[in-house]
Formats: structure tokens, C-alpha cells, sequence
């Protein structure tokens, strides 16, 4: 193991154990063992499906954007481009169900098998929750966020667990305020170990990093205002949603809401 620089070493300056080890069963050059899409590919399945909702169905339809109007009066992608920046300080006045439901089309919405944002395999293994805090249409709460119907589905009310996690997005972000709406993704880790073996947790995050540039993209060209956050509590999620960590669990989050 010291031989390998497995061992964790004192200085900052040397990888961790865990991130070295992480590194080499992700790249090539290193494993002996083969790395990249399983032979015994599963059949790639991203219907939406979450067990915590299997017992509820309470569902917000949202109404989709007019695409024509969104082609006619979209600001230019490179002026897009210049004003996308994380926002942490969010506006007084809550974003709307409307813009809600523009920026959730724009950025996870799936058309034809195809979301907006790049996945493994087309494999899609990430799933949406909202956490609701201000929102003018939609009530506080917890939703997950149905791709394929555009549709939230209430998963949970408010009380102590959201506002815990709402803190904790704030506290992430250096803020003193909770975000208006917070996203969290979560990913059925072993249907993606079942196509991809031990690529698959690095796919996952790199999949979470192409959503955060869609969402950030979507965010400018809509005025909105959106920050990615390094790090969640995973287990405070999944006792909110009620599902078993080893089943589906968080791997990241974004803050949304409108601009000051
Ligand atoms: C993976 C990732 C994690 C981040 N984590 C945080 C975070 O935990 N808290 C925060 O306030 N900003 C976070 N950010 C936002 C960065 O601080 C921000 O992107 C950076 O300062 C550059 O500013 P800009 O996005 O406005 O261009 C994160 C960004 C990325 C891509």
C-alpha cells in the first residue's frame, strides 16, 4: 500500500487514500481489471421511478412553455453565456409555478428519450426533488420532479426536516437566508453499476456537473438566479424521502430562486 501511495500521508500536498483510490478504478492505465461498459449490459431503463413515491401520488401538473415564444424572445446564447453566475442572495419577492415550470422544462425535462443534459450511456440515473421553500403557485414542501410527464408529485409537507435542509443549503452557500426552492439529484446507484460496474459512481457525478451548467444556463437566460453547493447531507435526505440510502440517495444540490 505504500508502495502504491495508498497510505494516507500527514502533508496537504498528497492524495487522500480515498480520492486515490477513487481516481485509479476510474481511469484507465492504472486497474488491472477492465474498466467501461458492463458485457452484461442491462437494458437502460429511465422511466421515473423512485420508491418514495410508490405510495403516493399527488401530483402538480405543470404547464409547459410555448417553445415558439421561447425561440422568438430567448436573449443570445453568448449573452447568456456572459451572465451566468452563482447566485447566493436571492430576491424578496418568490420566484412562480410558471417560471418554476419553464426552468425545470429547460434544464431536466425529457422529450423523446432525450433530456437537455448529456448521460452515460443515455443512461439518466439522476432524480430530481425539490425542496420548496418560497414559491408563489406551489406550496412549501417536498416534490420529486417526474421528467418525462413534467409533473411534481408531493412527496413530503414542510417542517423540521426540510427547514433542516434548507439551513444546511444556506449554511453551504454562506448565507443567512434559505434558498426559495432547493434541487436535490439522487441516483439509483446500482442501476448504473449494473450497466457501467466502477465507472459508475464517477459517471454519476459527472453527470450532476452537466446538470449544474444546463440549470445555470437556464437560470441566465431566464433571470433567475441559481448556485451549485459542493456538499449535502445524503443521510438527512433520505430520511426525508423515506428510502434507504443504499437504495437511492443524494449526490447533489443547486439553490434557485429569483433575483434581489
Ligand atoms: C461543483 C461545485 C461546487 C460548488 N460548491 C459551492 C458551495 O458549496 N457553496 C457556494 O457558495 N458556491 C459553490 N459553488 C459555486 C462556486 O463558488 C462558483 O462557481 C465560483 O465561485 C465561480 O463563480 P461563478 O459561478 O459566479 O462564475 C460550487 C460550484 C461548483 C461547480
Amino acid at each position: 500500500m505504500s508502495q502504491c501511495g495508498l497510505l494516507e500521508r500527514s502533508g496537504q500536498d498528497a492524495w487522500s487514500g480515498h480520492d486515490l483510490f477513487f481516481h485509479t478504478r476510474t481511469r484507465r492505465g492504472y486497474a488491472r481489471t477492465l474498466i467501461g461498459k458492463s458485457t452484461l449490459e442491462g437494458k437502460s431503463d429511465h422511466q421515473f421511478r423512485t420508491t418514495a413515491i410508490a405510495n403516493d401520488d399527488r401530483r402538480l401538473v405543470l404547464e409547459p412553455p410555448l417553445l415558439s415564444s421561447l425561440f422568438a424572445t430567448d436573449p443570445p446564447f453568448a449573452a447568456v453565456s456572459a451572465r451566468r453566475q452563482s447566485v447566493r442572495r436571492q430576491g424578496s419577492m418568490a420566484l412562480t409555478s410558471g417560471q418554476l415550470s419553464e426552468f425545470l422544462f429547460r434544464t431536466l425535462c425529457e422529450q423523446g428519450g432525450r433530456r437537455p443534459y448529456p448521460s452515460g450511456g443515455a443512461s439518466y440515473p439522476l432524480q430530481t426533488y425539490l425542496a420548496v421553500n418560497r414559491c408563489r403557485g406551489v406550496a412549501p414542501g417536498l416534490y420529486a420532479y417526474d421528467a418525462t410527464a413534467h409533473e411534481l408529485i408531493a412527496v413530503g409537507g414542510p417542517g423540521l426536516g426540510l427547514e433542516r435542509l434548507l439551513a444546511d443549503a444556506a449554511g453551504t452557500a454562506n448565507v443567512v437566508e434559505p434558498p426559495q426552492i432547493l434541487l436535490v439529484l439522487t441516483a439509483d446507484y446500482r442501476r448504473m453499476r449494473r450497466l457501467y460496474e466502477d465507472l459508475s459512481y464517477s459517471l454519476i457525478l459527472k453527470e450532476v456537473g452537466a446538470v449544474f451548467q444546463v440549470a445555470m444556463m437556464a437560470a441566465a437566460a431566464m433571470g433567475l438566479g441559481t448556485c451549485p453547493l459542493g456538499c449535502g447531507d445524503s443521510l438527512l435526505f433520505s430520511e426525508l424521502i423515506g428510502v434507504d440510502p443504499a437504495i437511492e440517495t443524494s449526490v447533489g444540490e443547486l439553490m434557485l430562486g429569483s433575483l434581489e
